[in-house]
């Protein structure tokens, strides 16, 4: 298959015929055709453009009355047109040629073991190669033009126009029976090519990463990929018409017709269903895990840290009377209020928050504490019994050894294990609560998203590019908005304005996709708020005109978006995603997969006591870039979990591209 992805790369498409009579025979329809793809686009300038170069040939006389220098002249100029075209398919290519291959590429992962799926596309590709160099080669006499031999033109024309199975028009047939399937007996769109790769596609996501395409960018750039070809075609049948027609060899306005025809058929066909696949496929790209062994603090993944974690303190310094009465369990909620006689509470830090959920394990223990720089407090536990909490390694700062002991006989002061929550500067739990939002005076709007961790607060971070007409992004303006660079501790930020502060209380993030329905609407800018307890995303949705691609310049008519729901109750209440004995989220050796829909939520908890003794705060951050290429507006924004069973996984941002739907536009010939 790598041999073909680079052929591949010079293909295209179907729909353009279509276009070009409506543009040339309906001239009012034209700004209808405005509102439409880039692809579709290039198909009605280039499809107007060479039916003009039939004025050159309009009077041409019939063989008896050939004169050799007019002859020469009207094919120069047919060339010159020719040139005039190319350029435009030139460009288009160009523009396109990366993301194709990128879809490409992605065909070549899924495809994998799908004998069928293979098949077709090998077949494609051959059909698309052909066509391709054959009109690399027309493309190749407008540079001789003025040394041609009128017999080597004729030849190609005929050859072109034959009907035998190595004409192009045979070519152009097969390439559309190939894709569609035969559709004059079958509507169902699901037998067609584009619509297979796309399930495939989408199918496959979950498992092949970094696509960075949404499966909708995927199908449109593989058929604008098609649709270039198909495009090529037509173009060599009408110079071919022309050439034979300068030539005297027949009129041929009756065969141009009906080829027009059959490609403005053909096109409407292939939108339509394109215009079916796009609506059903989806628009989210999300990002995967970097290999299992890749995941690297602050460039990949980044942690909340020591919100609950796993502290090691004695029943008789968690009341003030200093008793040994109760068991452990009784202590779900307290703090720690003395420390008896200098045990072991002397020989480690302290928890200067909350205590929560103690519990008994074991009653004799080595403690290996963490080293002074770690956020974790212990590495590992090990009890007498040989339960371990955490992995056993080696311990740099040395074991302590750490007994209960009895008090009168009755009363055991045992050590008890407890979550400590404790905002220290070893704590980093903040989420800026600040907008970030696109410059509206540059025209620009938000293309992708990332969190990144600034002075321990963690920001939702905004990619920002200028938007262009139809659904365009000016490549060059896209920038990462750089984020508010306060502190929690300046003056002026004020914790629940500027940031939150998770607690034991309030530590659950909003798994929502915030997005709009309403395709004249695009995200330009992001935030946090907090609702109830949670940490709530919402998205600031602003009109766009899509054929000029100016902002609708004013902020009274953008809005702010987002999933409102705290029901705890009933069908739609907000659905809580646990996280059961999670390890550490790195430690997997397998990618993780996106687990949450939307309308739910998680809580940041601590990782599992046996696993990690408790000390790693879990999900993790996912800090890496989230963003489609090619880059496209936004139409929404959501946040959402990814792991596997066992491991604490990540949180993440997601992207929901814009619906180009409505923009592949069947026109209707006007009668
Ligand atoms: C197929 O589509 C055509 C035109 O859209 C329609 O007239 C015909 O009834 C359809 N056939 C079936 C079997 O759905
Ligand atoms: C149409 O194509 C679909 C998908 O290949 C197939 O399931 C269905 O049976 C076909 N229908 C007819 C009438 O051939
Ligand atoms: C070519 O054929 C068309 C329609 O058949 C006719 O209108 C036109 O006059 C013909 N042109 C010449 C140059 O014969
Ligand atoms: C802690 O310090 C040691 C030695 O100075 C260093 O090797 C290690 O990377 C540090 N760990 C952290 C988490 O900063
Ligand atoms: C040690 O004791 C704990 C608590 O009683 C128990 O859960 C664990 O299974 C024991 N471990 C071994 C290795 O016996
Ligand atoms: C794209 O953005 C660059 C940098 O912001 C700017 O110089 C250039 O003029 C823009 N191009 C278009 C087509 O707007």
């Amino acid at each position: 298959m790598q041999l073909q992805v680079k052929k591949f790369n010079s293909f295209g498409i179907s729909c353009a015929i279509l276009v070009l009579l409506l543009a040339t025979k309906t001239a009012p329809t034209d700004a209808v055709l405005e509102d439409v793809l880039d692809i579709i686009h290039v198909i009605k300038e280039v499809t107007t453009g060479i039916l003009k170069a039939w004025d050159v040939v309009q009077s041409s006389p019939l063989a008896s009355k050939i004169e050799f220098p007019l002859m020469r002249e009207k094919q120069r100029k047919v060339l010159e047109r020719l040139k005039e075209v190319n350029r435009q398919i030139e460009k288009t290519e160009e523009k396109q040629s990366q993301y194709t291959s990128l879809a490409i590429e992605s065909v070549n992962d899924f495809i994998g073991t799908n004998v069928k799926l293979i098949a077709k596309m090998n077949e494609i590709t051959d059909i698309m190669n052909r066509i391709s160099s054959r009109y690399q080669q027309m493309t190749k006499y407008e540079a001789v033009k003025d040394k041609l031999e009128m017999v080597t033109l004729v030849t190609f024309a005929e050859w072109t126009v034959a009907p035998n199975a190595h004409s192009v028009h045979h070519l152009m047939d097969r390439l559309h029976l190939t894709l569609l399937g035969n559709t004059e007996k079958n509507n169902s769109s699901s037998g067609n090519l584009l619509a297979q790769l796309a399930a495939n596609y989408e199918f496959s996501s979950s498992q092949i990463c970094n696509m960075h395409q949404s499966p909708q960018q995927f199908v449109y750039a593989l058929y604008s990929d098609i649709a270039l070809t198909e495009l090529k075609g037509y173009i060599m049948m009408e110079f071919s018409w022309m050439m034979l027609r300068v030539y005297g060899k027949g009129n041929f306005t009756q065969e141009a017709e009906l080829m027009r025809n059959d490609y403005e058929r053909r096109t409407e066909r292939t939108l339509k269903l394109l215009q079916e696949v796009m609506r059903r496929s989806a628009r989210i790209v999300w990002r995967c895990d970097p290999e299992p062994q890749h995941h690297v603090l602050g460039q990949t993944y980044d942690e909340v840290t020591r919100l609950l974690q796993g502290f090691i303190e004695n029943e008789v310094d968690l009341n003030s009377d200093e008793t040994c009465r109760e068991t452990c369990s009784y202590y779900q909620n307290t703090r720690t209020e003395s420390c008896f006689k200098e045990k072991f509470c002397a020989r480690q830090p302290g928890c200067k928050g909350r205590l929560y959920n103690c519990q008994f394990v074991q009653s004799d223990m080595w403690v290996c504490q963490a080293p002074l720089n770690s956020t974790r407090r212990y590495e590992y536990v090990e009890y007498e019994n040989g339960s371990v909490l955490g992995r056993r390694g080696r311990c740099v700062r040395g074991t302590s050894k750490v007994d209960s002991w009895w008090r009168y006989l009755f009363w055991h002061c045992s050590y008890c294990m407890c979550l400590c929550d404790e905002q220290s500067i070893k704590s980093d739990r903040f989420f800026n609560l600040r907008e970030a939002v696109s410059d509206f005076t540059q025209n620009r709007v938000v293309t992708g998203l990332r969190f990144i961790k600034k002075n321990r607060i963690f920001h939702l971070q905004i990619q920002e590019g200028e938007l262009l007409p139809r659904g365009n992004i000016n490549q060059t303006s896209l920038t990462w908005k750089p984020v508010d660079n306060y502190n929690i501790f300046d003056r002026d930020v004020i914790k629940g304005v500027d940031y939150h502060s998770l607690s034991y209380e309030s530590r659950s993030v909003d798994l929502d996709d915030i997005n709009t329905d309403d395709p004249s609407f695009v995200v330009t800018g992001v935030r946090f708020r907090v609702v109830g307890t949670h940490l709530n995303l919402e998205a600031r949705l602003t009109e766009i005109n899509f054929e000029t691609g100016k902002l609708v310049n004013s902020k009274e008519l953008s809005y702010w978006n987002s999933n409102d729901n705290t029901d705890v109750s009933g069908d739609n209440r907000r659905k809580k995603l646990s996280i059961s004995s999670p390890d550490i989220p790195t430690r997997t050796i397998v990618k993780s997969i996106p687990m949450s829909k939307h309308n739910e939520f998680i809580e940041f908890v601590n990782s599992d006591l046996y696993k990690d003794a408790a000390q790693t705060t879990v999900p993790f951050m996912d800090v890496q870039d989230v963003v489609s290429n090619p880059p496209v507006p936004l139409s929404g924004v959501g946040i959402y979990y990814k792991g596997r069973p066992g491991f604490g996984g990540f949180l993440a941002p997601k992207i929901i591209t814009y619906d180009f739907t409505r923009h592949v536009v069947v026109p209707k010939r006007t009668p």
